[in-house]
């Protein structure tokens, strides 16, 4: 009894003062190494006996200070050991590396005494984001693709757009116990997508990358020529037309040309995109083409221009202040002719019961870009006046009897008819004006319908 209670006062400060440290948790990277320390102390004359490093139950190096250091595998750990410290060294790291090892100090007297460290192996990931060039259509496709490859913990992949898409997510397990993050971005590749850019977020270790990529969506060139004014006259000069075209890959060949396939008259000199003509005459009063190309195919543009007598500029300046009265006059007249004649026309009148009548028709347009207009034909001369719309109010005719051009008024369509015995009087008033629908019902034979809804004729006729 005596020899208990001295043993266990001499033990109890001893187990009190021995202490094992090591590190709770550490982390490593993969392929790189690591060392985990464990020191022992304490603050009594203590034998250690062994230190022992140990994963799941299984030896990896013991120190002894009768024996030394013994390492069960010498290809992949070290230790550097004393009767106060084993240091476990592993020299290139594994994914299966990760898990507790757990240090062992034996002493005597006073026995065994663990601590644990856990130990995760972690691979930073390889990120890539690119483009996936398409060619524009309308079914969903993978348009940009993001990987985070061997990546340990995986990575997380979102995607940052304001383009209508989807994306979708793929883990893979490599072999090495990492894991490649694959994400591919989708939608429906319109023209309007193309260079757009997209942003692949890769979520890793509680950081954000971000990537961006521009999206590359192929397509036929979009092609609009602007330039025409609606006022192109006989011996302008310096008019021009411009052929803007866009596309992926950026279209590089314009083709001038005339829609009927007549040469280009020599009056106009196309260089690329840009048509010129030095001096307007009658040749160029026809319906010109622009035709764009790129590695995808050819689209066009085509441009009707009219040719006029003179400008519309100085026709309204020559109208003087008293002439303004007397063409006022007129053009009520003419207006109320128009508006009889409407009436006429439906009350049941057929085409050939108005053989009488006998215009001349001209057209104009709003002088937009790309404009379309439509005349009657030669053959149509002596057949009566097709006044088949209503008459527009709302100050059309005011305005462009005083030969403005009304640019609100746009795609706008309509005759303009004049008489062969006032053709004098009209062309110092300009002419009066008859609206008619787009789509006449009465188009003449000759009409021909062109593949963007406009209607031309095949043969152009001037007053
Ligand atoms: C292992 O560690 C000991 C002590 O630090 C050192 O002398 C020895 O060279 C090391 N061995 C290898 C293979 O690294
Ligand atoms: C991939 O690893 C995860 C996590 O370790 C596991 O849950 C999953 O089953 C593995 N998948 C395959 C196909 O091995
Ligand atoms: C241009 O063509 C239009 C329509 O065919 C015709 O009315 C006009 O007189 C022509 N212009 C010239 C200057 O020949």
């Amino acid at each position: 009894m005596h020899r208990l209670w001295s043993f266990l006062l001499v033990l109890c400060p001893v187990l009190q003062a021995q202490q094992i440290t090591v590190n709770e948790k550490m982390t490593g990277t993969l392929g790189q190494q690591v060392t985990l320390p464990c020191t022992f102390t304490s603050s009594v004359d203590m034998q250690v006996t062994q230190i022992m490093w140990m994963k799941d139950s299984t030896n990896i190096a013991t120190y002894s200070p009768q024996f030394g250091i013994h390492v069960q595998n010498k290809n992949d750990f070290n230790l550097t050991a004393s009767p106060s410290s084993a240091t476990l060294l592993i020299k290139l790291l594994r994914a299966s590396d990760e898990g507790n090892y757990v240090c062992e100090v034996t002493t005597f007297p006073g026995g065994n005494r663990k601590g644990t460290t856990y130990l995760s192996v972690k691979a930073d990931p390889k990120n890539s984001a690119e483009a996936i060039p398409v060619v524009a259509g309308d079914i969903e496709v993978p348009v940009a693709k993001c990987a985070s490859a061997n990546g340990k913990p995986p990575s997380q992949i979102t995607w940052r757009s304001t383009l209508p898409g989807n994306f979708d997510m793929t883990v893979n397990n490599n072999t090495d116990g990492t894991y490649t993050v694959v994400s591919s971005f989708k939608l429906i590749p319109t023209w309007t997508a193309d260079k757009q850019e997209v942003i692949c977020v890769i979520s890793y270790d509680s950081k954000e990358t971000p990537i961006p990529v521009t999206l590359s969506v192929q397509y036929s060139p979009i092609v609009a020529i602007e330039g025409y004014d609606n006022n192109w006259y006989l011996k302008r000069t310096g008019a021009s037309l411009t052929c803007n075209a866009h596309g992926n890959p950026q279209p590089t060949v314009y083709t001038w040309k005339t829609a009927d396939g007549s040469p280009l008259p020599n009056s106009v000199k196309a260089k690329n995109n840009v048509l010129y003509v030095e001096e307007v005459d009658e040749r160029v009063n026809t319906t010109i083409v622009c035709e764009v190309t790129n590695a995808l195919g050819s689209r066009a543009s085509q441009q009707e221009v009219l040719v006029r007598e003179r400008a519309l500029e100085t026709q309204t300046n020559n109208a003087g202040a008293i002439a303004g009265g007397v063409i006022g006059g007129v053009l009520v007249v003419l207006l109320l002719a128009a508006v009889i004649f409407i009436v006429i026309r439906r009350g049941g009148v057929h085409k050939k019961e108005r053989a009488s009548y006998n215009p001349k028709t001209r057209i104009f347009g709003s002088g937009k870009p790309s404009q379309e207009f439509t005349y009657q034909d030669d053959s149509e001369m002596g057949k009566p006046l097709k006044a088949s719309g209503p008459l527009r109010d709302s100050g059309l005719s005011p305005s462009l009897a005083e030969e403005e051009e009304d640019e609100s008024e746009e795609r706008m369509k309509y005759d303009v008819l004049e008489d062969d015995d006032e053709e004098e009087k009209f062309n110092e008033v300009g002419p009066m004006l008859q609206l008619r629908p787009h789509h006449d019902p009465y188009l003449d034979d000759d009409m021909e319908s062109q593949t963007d809804g406009s209607i031309i004729s095949r043969t152009a006729v001037y007053v």
